[in-house]
């Protein structure tokens, strides 16, 4: 099932080569049944470019003409069915009209909402715009909305389409980026994303690198947003913080963990019960998804465990087919970067995506693509020293894609032998699609930027975990 497309033909030729050497050898050495479609390392190796990010007056950064023009345009999910959006903009320098202005036709924006919060925030010596979050609701489904912000000569148009009613048999196209920053390559992936048919982002972490700079210098946070809005303006991104979210600063005062992170980025938390803005649940088309946070804690009776347990219970799958997790640290990674970093969660966690069937676990952090079998590594206790991951049909496939793009480039090298648990792995960036097509099969791509737009490097059909079991077939 497992596919792969090298470059040029003469890797492609060593490549399969590599392929079937590996399935036999993984065959010969161990009889683990996922052999049957091998585990493979990409020979593609992408030219060494600099990753640095684009400069303060790249064209993707401009700021929209006119004085306190609306600007880093962004929509979310603004409830827990698909009937609500939340429009976030900054205005640089007042206040200005706090109202949205949309309806179903273009020359007539018969509605009106007003933001429900304006909010700044400084960072050492950085002090923001005025940032609006304004929640549109009791949409209807599956209808595309035009929507306007700011007053006068600095009106701007956008619009963006709710899905469809929750519902089996909803086809619907989510789109993966992960670890995205500012870059060249970033700017890659969001061109390629922006031409293919995704509906919805699930942001897996890592968002603008503005603490890359001296003081986490939050214009470039600014520069992000601007950056992004070209998708973010008509489609939904989900967030889920990483790593480079938290900028913490203690040396320079600033104590906030965070902060940017959720003055710009609005998640409907509360819709599903979450007590914390950084996990929450949502319930999209035919997906139920869940972003879980690595870097709040999870252990034992801590808010976010309590909230999973009692979310992984509300989830019908009659209704939502797909269970999608999202989190930053990968759970399953043979890449030598953060290799075994996930381990904390996956002590807690693993078990429950395990008994629930969770179909995919989407994380990034890593930055490079690679997916698994479905495995499990549940077994262990201190008397059995069952410590290895083993093929598990009721298991998730795990997907690593922190592959956006940033200043930090590529992670290399893997770990050797690939794990066998590892079904595809490569070093390059791009971004992910997962095309649902029915309540059965769902088909995961990876499409990596070097290539063509509509070029595939790896792809993997998937047999939903929950409707999969021909008993279940016959309902
Ligand atoms: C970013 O990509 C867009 C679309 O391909 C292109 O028009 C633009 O010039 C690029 N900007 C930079 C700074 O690379
Ligand atoms: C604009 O939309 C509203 C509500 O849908 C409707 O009542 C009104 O007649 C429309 N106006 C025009 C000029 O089409
Ligand atoms: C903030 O501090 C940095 C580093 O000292 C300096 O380069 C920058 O000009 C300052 N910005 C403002 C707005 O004062
Ligand atoms: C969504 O709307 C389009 C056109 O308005 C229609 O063709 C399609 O069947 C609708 N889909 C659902 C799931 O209702
Ligand atoms: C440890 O695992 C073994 C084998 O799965 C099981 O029989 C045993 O009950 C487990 N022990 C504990 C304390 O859970
Ligand atoms: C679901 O989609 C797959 C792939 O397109 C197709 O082969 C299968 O027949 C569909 N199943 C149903 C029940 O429509």
């Amino acid at each position: 099932m497992a596919r792969c497309s090298a470059a040029v033909a003469a890797s492609f030729v060593v490549s399969t080569l590599l392929l079937i050497w590996s399935c036999w050898h993984i065959h010969t050495s161990s009889g683990a049944p996922w052999a049957i479609s091998g585990s493979h390392t990409s020979l593609y190796v992408r030219s060494l470019e600099a990753s640095v990010d684009m400069p303060l007056d790249a064209d993707v950064f401009q700021v929209p003409p006119g004085f306190n023009a609306p600007q880093q345009v962004h929509i979310t999910q603004g409830d827990y069915f698909g009937k609500a959006v939340i429009v976030s903009w900054i205005t640089p320098y007042e206040v200005e009209s706090p109202n949205v202005y949309y309806g179903t036709d273009k020359e007539n924006y018969s509605l009106t909402a007003m933001a429900e919060l304006t909010t700044t925030y400084t960072a050492y010596n950085y002090t923001s715009g005025f940032i609006h979050h304004c929640t549109l609701d009791n949409l209807e489904y599956n209808t595309t909305y035009y929507y306007k912000l700011g007053e006068g000569n600095v009106m701007r148009e956008f619009s963006f389409t709710t899905p469809p009613e929750c519902g089996p048999d909803m086809p619907y196209t989510f789109g993966l980026i992960g670890d995205l920053g500012q870059t060249a390559d970033s700017n890659a992936t969001v061109e390629h994303y922006v031409q293919s048919k995704g509906q919805t982002v699930l942001l897996v972490g890592d968002c603008s690198y503005a603490d890359k700079y001296p003081f986490y210098d939050n214009n470039r946070w600014d520069t992000w947003g601007r950056f992004i809005e070209r998708s973010a303006a008509y489609q939904p991104w989900l967030w889920t913080p990483g790593n480079h979210d938290i900028e913490s600063g203690p040396t320079f005062g600033e104590f906030n963990e965070f902060k940017s992170y959720m003055h710009r980025l609005q998640t409907p938390y509360m819709a599903s019960q979450s007590t914390s803005p950084l996990w929450y649940a949502i319930q999209r088309g035919p997906a139920y998804i869940i972003s879980l946070s690595s870097y709040s804690s999870f252990v034992t009776y801590s808010p976010q465990y309590q909230w999973l347990k009692a979310e992984l219970l509300k989830v019908d799958r009659t209704k939502t087919p797909w269970l999608i997790v999202m989190m930053h640290v990968p759970l399953y990674n043979s890449n030598c970067h953060h290799y075994l970093e996930g381990e904390a969660m996956r002590s807690v966690f693993e078990a429950w995506f395990v008994e629930y069937k969770v179909d995919i676990v989407f994380a990034g952090h890593v930055h490079a693509y690679e997916r698994s079998h479905p495995v499990s590594n549940v077994l262990f206790n201190l008397t059995n020293d069952a410590c290895q991951p083993i093929f598990n049909e009721d298991a998730p496939t795990y997907v690593v894609i922190g592959d956006g793009g940033n200043v930090e480039g590529l992670a290399v090298p893997y770990m050797e032998p690939q794990p066998e648990y590892s079904a595809f792995r490569e070093a390059s960036f791009g971004h992910g699609l997962l095309d649902i097509m029915n309540r059965t099969h769902a088909l995961f791509s990876w499409h990596r930027n070097q290539d063509g737009l509509s070029v595939v490097a790896d792809s993997a059909w998937l047999n939903n975990q929950y409707w999969k079991s021909s008993s279940r077939m016959q309902i």
